[in-house]
């Protein structure tokens, strides 16, 4: 398995295809894939950030304009103490490994979460990493880390409130528009389709404001096997879906 950086190939069609605008991606099960193998969870995560990889690859081959990934949820920190620095080491090593691929594919990179609980030099290389990827404008790649869509609710809550408070808002202007202002997600468009893996059936409180009308496909594959052929049949999945927003008949696309 490859665990080299973005590669970027001609861009990639099939009869049939509809590409999604924005995937969402619940990234599961890379703790059974390394039980499975008789190896460590970590190792289940370091072949996580390679299929995390391939992922990124097959969007910009795709034409996908947004992709966002489920990397550490609020309700994480319930894990083991080692395994948390351990996936938060692997951000830094993501970052420090394929930033310069990522720029050179005209790839920008948002992290979307909390940052408090941060440690400042996290918070440092996540501020650097979104800075030298501002301009860029092929793939979107935003990672949802300390992430929770609960909590990303409450935030915007919080912060309209604020508004309110100091005078610059009325009660009768917060519509959908003002809460989607507040969202970490805040002029990123909803995703069109979200993929679990693993088998879960699950949201799992992931982009829940954004994932009010996105397409769900849930795969057997643990994450770290996820590569294109699951990626098509997924695509497949999703063409065969009729998106109604609500109303009688597809709109919106
Ligand atoms: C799910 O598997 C994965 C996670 C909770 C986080 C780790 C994600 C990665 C390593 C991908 C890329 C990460 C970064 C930081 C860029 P699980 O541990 O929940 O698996 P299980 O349900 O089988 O135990």
């Amino acid at each position: 398995m490859s665990s080299d950086p973005v590669i970027v190939r001609q861009p990639s069609s099939k009869p049939g295809l509809k590409i999604p605008g924005h995937i969402g991606v619940i990234m599961d099960g890379n703790g059974r894939w390394a039980k499975a193998r008789g190896k460590p969870r970590t190792e289940g995560h370091i072949e996580g950030v390679n299929a995390l990889r391939r992922m990124v690859e097959l969007c910009i081959r795709y034409g996908v304009k947004h992709l966002t990934v489920f990397s550490f949820s609020s309700e994480n920190w319930t894990r083991p103490k080692d395994e948390i620095n351990f996936i938060f080491s692997l951000l830094r090593r993501f970052v420090a490994s394929d930033l310069q691929k990522l720029i050179a594919h005209n790839v920008r990179v948002r992290i979307i979460g909390s940052r408090d609980g941060l440690e400042d030099s996290l918070r440092r290389l996540i501020e650097d990493v979104e800075n030298k990827t501002a301009r860029n404008t092929g793939l979107n790649l935003h990672v949802a880390f300390n992430y929770g869509g609960k909590a990303e609710i409450t935030e915007a809550v919080r912060r309209i409130a604020e508004e309110v408070a100091a005078g610059s808002l009325r009660p009768a202007d917060i519509d959908e528009r003002a809460v989607e202002r507040a969202l970490y997600t805040s002029g990123i468009p909803d995703p069109d389709l979200i993929i679990r893996t693993s088998g879960e059936q699950r949201v799992s409180n992931f982009l829940l404001w954004q994932g009010a009308y996105s397409e769900l496909v849930f795969v057997e594959d643990n994450w770290p096997d996820f590569d294109e052929r699951t990626f098509l049949r997924v695509l497949d999945e999703y063409a065969l879906r009729e998106r109604r927003f609500g109303g009688i008949e597809a709109a919106g696309q």
